[in-house]
Order: structure tokens, then sequence, then C-alpha cells
């Protein structure tokens, strides 16, 4: 997918059609990770219970998957669930687990029509049974699409996965020695993958709750006040904007400083 398969998608005149036009299909982020989050308070400035925040929540997904994959995005990746999580009231973790497995029944088709992979990255052994079925189901039939990687982190925990990824580096038997940054990636859930090059935190709060903390190392961050049952195509073109006006440097200096000597511009 291309830049101009949206194009395709977004009412001509549109906002939409206006941001995605400016965006440079040449410097596109490879991945995206989004920390989905202000569902609970979208609900509250409603007088809803939380539980119906969490089911706004879903059209967001849902907008926001589609687009991407029409960008032509290698990899995105939602935060869903935390370790943390499971430290809320029983009945909203059944309605999230709930609402899981209806979105992905109600999504698979328009997963294999957009050709995009779905994976589930996290502790997923310790799911119920019923929501481990629908999981498996959904990334074995999307297995040979070849588009966008969709990851769902679901039970997820950055430390959790380091921790994971350790204890199977000593399991492989690999020598000590031969362990560096690039081999120790390959025992994360993302082996592979491409890390995020933008961050993307809704709702305003500016921490990163334990979310990919080994492959956010460089990522550009990026955090709205738009609570997540709000999120659309226009705010995720919006936030592709302003992650292109970056400039990285990666421990570096900027190109336009390089070989003019003290008397260059920076620091
Ligand atoms: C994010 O919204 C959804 C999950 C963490 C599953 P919240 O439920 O955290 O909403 P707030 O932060 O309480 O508003
Ligand atoms: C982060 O949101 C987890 C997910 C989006 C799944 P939280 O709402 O759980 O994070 P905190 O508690 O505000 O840090
Ligand atoms: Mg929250």
């Amino acid at each position: 997918m291309s830049l101009d398969q949206l194009m395709a998608w977004v009412p001509a005149g549109s906002a939409e059609a206006e941001l995605a036009r400016q965006i440079h299909p040449d410097r596109l982020p490879r991945h995206v990770a989004i920390i989905m989050d202000g569902n609970g308070r979208w609900a509250g400035e409603r007088h809803l219970p939380r539980v119906e925040g969490h089911r706004a929540g879903i059209d967001a997904v849902r907008d926001v998957v589609e687009t991407s994959a029409r960008l032509g995005l290698e990899v995105l990746t939602l935060y869903a669930f935390s370790v943390e999580n499971w430290k809320r009231p029983i009945a909203e973790v059944s309605t999230l687990m709930l609402l899981l497995k209806r979105y992905l029944r109600a999504e698979l088709a328009t997963l294999l029509t957009n050709n995009i992979r779905f994976n589930v990255i996290g502790r997923s052994n310790e799911l119920a049974p019923d929501v481990l079925e629908e999981l498996g189901a959904a990334e074995h039939k999307t297995s040979r699409n070849t588009g966008m990687l969709f990851n769902i982190a679901l039970n997820y925990g950055g430390r959790t996965e380091i921790l994971d990824a350790a204890r199977r580096a000593i399991a492989s038997g690999i020598r000590p020695e031969a362990l560096d940054e690039q081999t120790f990636s390959e025992f994360l859930y993302t082996k592979n993958q491409p890390d995020p090059d933008l961050l993307i935190r809704t709702s305003g709060e500016m921490r990163v709750s334990n979310f990919l903390l080994w492959q956010i190392a460089y990522a550009e961050i990026y955090v709205t006040e738009t609570f997540w049952p709000d999120f659309r195509c226009r705010h995720l073109l919006e936030a592709i904007l302003a992650y292109q006006k970056r400039d990285r440097r990666y421990g570096g200096i900027p190109p336009a400083t390089v070989g003019a000597g003290a008397g260059g511009r920076g620091l």
C-alpha cells in the first residue's frame, strides 16, 4: 500500500486529504507504536461507565489500523493491555477481553482485505483460553499476508519482555561474549522487526508506562491531548507530519554542522 491508496480512501477536499498531501512518502516512519490512553476519561466526561470508553475506543482502532495499512507503514503496534492492567476491577478486565474478541471477529475480513498480518506480543500464555483461541485464529488466518504487520501488545510489559528475552538467551546456550544488542533483540517479542520510529500517546500523559522499553531507545515521542476514542486518521496524519519535522540525531550532531569546526552551529 502507499500514500496513493490513502488518498483514494479519504474524501477529496477533506482535512485528511490535505494532511495526506503534505506527507513525504519517502520519510514515513517504518514502525509506529501507540499507547492508546484516555478511554476512562472520555467516558467520565460523558457521565458514562469506563467500559463505554473502551467500547468507543474500538472505532479508533479500526480507523487507525486501516489508515496505517493504506499509508504503507511496515509495522503498527497498539498497546491494548499491560501486565499492570490486571489491577483494574475484574468487570473492566472482562469487558476489555470481550471487546478484543469481538473486534477480532468483526475485523478479520478487513485485515485480510488490507493484507495485514496480525501478531500478539506479550505474555499471551497467561490469557484465558477463549481469548487465546480467538487471537491464535486471527494470527493463523492472516499469517500469509505480506502487508503491514499489526502487533497488539496484550498482557505486555517492557520489563517482562526484557526478562523473558534474558531467560530465552540463557536457555539458548549463547556464549555471553556473543551477546550484543543485535543478538539480544532477536530474543525479544519483536524479533526481526524495526524499532518504533514514532511513539504516540493519547490523552496527554507524559510517561511510557512500561511500553517497549528496549525498542523505543531512539523513538520520537508525540503526545496528544486527544482521548483515544476520539483519535482518527486525521490525528495519526498530524502525528506523522510532526515526526517528519523532527531532527533525529542518534547522539550525533545535525548534518549541517558536520565539518563546521568549533565555529559551527550547535553545541
Ligand atoms: C486506555 O484507557 C485503555 C487501557 C489501558 C486498556 P484507560 O482505561 O487507561 O483510560 P484512562 O487513562 O483511565 O482515562
Ligand atoms: C497504558 O495505559 C497501558 C495501555 C494503554 C494498555 P495505563 O492507563 O494503564 O497507564 P498508566 O496507569 O496511566 O501509567
Ligand atoms: Mg490510562
